[in-house]
C-alpha cells in the first residue's frame, strides 16, 4: 500500500512498477477510471488490443496447480470460464442462501458466552464450509472434515505476512525436510491431494447428470475430440477455487465485522434496517437491503481484498494516458488506489457507507472484482456470502469488539488481510421473532 500511495503521489494514473511478478522485470499499474475502462474492456473480442494472458499468472502456480482457469490463455480460458459459471449465478445462487445462513448459525452457536471470539477464524470455517458444500457439493464426512483442517493450515502458512513469502520466493518453496516451510508445505499439497482425487474419482464412478456443482460440470465436460479433462486438470481447477473462494471472502468479512462494530452509528443504522426486515430467518430478504449493500460496499472499497488485477498484456502499439505503449508490455489495474480517488470518494481514509447512497459509481470507479476477461467468477456469491454472514450473525449477537486498537491492513496470501486479529465478545442474544402467519 505504501508503494503505491508513494508511486500515485509521485508519477499519477499510471506508473512503471519494478513488482516481481513471475519473469517479468516490470509491470504498469494503472488507477485512472478511464484508461482502466479502456483495458477491460479491450482484453477479450474480436478487436484484441490487449489480453489476459494465463501465462503471466504462472507465479501463482505453485500455490494454486497449473492446469487450472487462472493459467489459461485466450480461447481454452473462455470455454472453461463458461463452463465454471453456472455454479455461480441465477437459479443456483438462490439455493445457496439458505445454506449459506444455516452455515453462519452453526458456527456463532460455538461461540462461548465469555471471553474473546476470533472473528477472522470464524469467518474462515463459514467460507470453506460454503465452498465445500455449495459449490463443489461435498457433504459432512471424513474427507471433508480432513480437507477443511488441512486447507486450514495451508492458509496458516500462506497468510502470515513472513510465511506468505513463500507464495512469491521460489527458492522458500524448496523442500529441505518435513520442519522447512517447503516441507511442510509439500506434506500439505500430497495429503490434500489424495483426498480430492479420492473424490474425483468416485464422483467419476457415480456420474449424475443431474447435479451442477462445479466438480460434476467439470467431469462432464468434453473438448472438440471428445477427451474429458485429466484428473490433475481436475485437481488444480478443484484446489484453485478452494483457495481463492474462501480466503477472499474470509478477509471481506472479517473486515466488514471490524468496521461495523468500530463506528456505534453505522452498526445502528444498520440494525434499525435490519429491523425493518419481517423476517430474519429469510436470508432473501437481507439481499434488498440499500445500508447493508453500502456497508459491504465500503467495506470492499476501503481495503479491496485484492489489490491489483490479474495482468493485461499489450498486444498492438496503443496510447494510454498520454503515454505510448508497445507489445509485450504488461499492465495491472490498480484497484486500491482506484478507490482512494479523492474526487470520487472525498476522506477516501474514512468509513462511510453513506457515500455509496449519495451517488452510482461506474463499473470502473468501484471495482472489487476488476472486470472484463478476467472479472472474478465468484463476485456474486461473495456478495451474497457477505449480506447474508453479516445479517445473519447481527441479528441473532449483540456483539463488542475487545481490541480497541485500530487493526491495520496489511498482505495475508496475495489478499489486503488484517494485521492483528479482530476479537469481539458476546454481550447479549438476540431473540428473533417469527413473522405472524396469517390463518
Ligand atoms: C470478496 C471476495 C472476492 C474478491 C474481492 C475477489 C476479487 C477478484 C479479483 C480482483 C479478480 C481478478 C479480476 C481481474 O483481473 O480483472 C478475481 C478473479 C477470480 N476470482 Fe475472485 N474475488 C472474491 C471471491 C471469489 C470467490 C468466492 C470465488 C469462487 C468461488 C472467486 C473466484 C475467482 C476466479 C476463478 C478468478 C479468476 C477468473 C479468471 O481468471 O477468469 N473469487 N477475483
Amino acid at each position: 500500500m505504501g508503494y503505491l500511495n508513494t508511486n500515485f503521489k509521485r508519477y499519477g494514473d499510471i506508473f512503471n512498477a519494478r513488482v516481481l511478478w513471475g519473469e517479468s522485470d516490470g509491470l504498469i499499474i494503472v488507477s485512472d477510471p478511464k484508461a482502466l475502462q479502456y483495458i477491460l474492456t479491450h482484453d477479450v473480442g474480436a478487436g484484441k488490443e490487449l489480453s489476459a494472458p494465463g501465462d503471466a499468472n504462472r507465479i501463482l502456480a505453485s500455490l494454486l496447480g497449473e492446469h487450472n482457469l487462472l493459467m489459461l490463455n485466450g480461447n481454452q480460458h473462455r470455454t472453461r470460464r463458461q463452463l465454471v459459471m453456472p455454479p455461480f449465478h441465477g437459479e443456483r445462487l438462490g439455493v445457496y442462501g439458505r445454506l449459506i445462513q444455516e452455515i453462519t448459525l452453526g458456527v456463532i452457536s460455538q461461540w462461548p458466552t465469555n471471553g474473546p471470539i476470533d472473528v477472522r477464524c470464524s469467518m474462515q470455517t463459514i467460507t470453506m464450509r460454503v465452498i465445500l458444500q455449495a459449490v463443489f457439493g461435498l457433504h459432512e464426512g471424513e474427507r471433508y472434515q480432513q480437507l477443511e483442517r488441512l486447507l486450514g493450515q495451508r492458509l496458516d502458512i500462506t497468510g502470515s505476512p513472513i510465511t506468505s513469502a513463500i507464495v512469491f520466493l521460489p527458492w522458500l518453496q524448496k523442500d529441505l525436510g518435513d520442519w522447512s516451510p517447503g516441507g511442510k508445505f509439500r506434506l500439505m499439497t500430497e495429503q490434500t491431494d489424495r483426498l480430492l482425487l479420492a473424490e474425483i474419482s468416485e464422483r467419476r464412478a457415480q456420474a449424475d447428470p443431474e447435479r451442477v456443482d462445479i466438480l460434476s460440470l467439470l467431469l462432464a465436460a468434453k473438448d472438440e475430440e471428445g477427451n474429458g479433462l485429466t484428473d490433475q486438470e481436475l485437481r488444480d481447477e478443484l484446489m484453485m477455487f478452494l483457495l481463492v473462494g474462501h480466503e477472499t471472502t474470509a478477509t471481506a468479512l472479517t473486515w466488514a465485522m471490524y468496521w461495523v462494530h468500530s463506528f456505534p452509528e453505522v452498526k445502528q443504522r444498520l440494525m434499525a434496517e435490519l429491523e425493518t426486515v419481517s423476517d430474519p430467518a429469510d436470508p432473501f430478504q437481507f439481499l434488498q437491503l440499500p445500508y447493508l449493500n453500502a456497508v459491504c460496499n465500503e467495506t470492499l472499497r476501503i481495503y479491496p481484498v485484492a489489490m491489483l488485477t490479474f495482468p493485461r498484456r499489450v498486444e498492438v502499439p496503443i496510447e494510454l494516458c498520454g503515454y505510448q505503449l508497445e507489445p509485450g508490455m504488461l499492465l495491472m489495474g490498480a484497484m486500491y488506489l482506484v478507490h482512494q480517488r479523492e474526487e470520487l470518494y472525498p476522506q477516501p481514509r474514512e468509513f462511510r457507507p453513506e457515500r455509496f447512497l449519495e451517488r452510482q459509481f461506474s463499473p470502473y470507479e468501484f471495482i472489487p472484482f476488476g472486470a472484463g476477461a478476467r472479472r472474478c467468477v465468484g463476485a456474486a456469491l461473495a456478495q451474497y456470502e457477505l449480506k447474508i454472514v453479516l445479517a445473519t450473525i447481527l441479528t441473532r449477537l449483540d456483539l463488542n469488539l475487545v481490541n480497541k486498537r485500530p487493526v491495520k491492513p496489511g498482505r495475508r496470501g496475495v489478499t489486503l488481510g488484517q494485521t492483528s486479529p479482530v476479537l469481539v465478545e458476546k454481550l447479549r442474544s438476540r431473540s428473533v421473532s417469527k413473522p405472524l402467519v396469517k390463518v
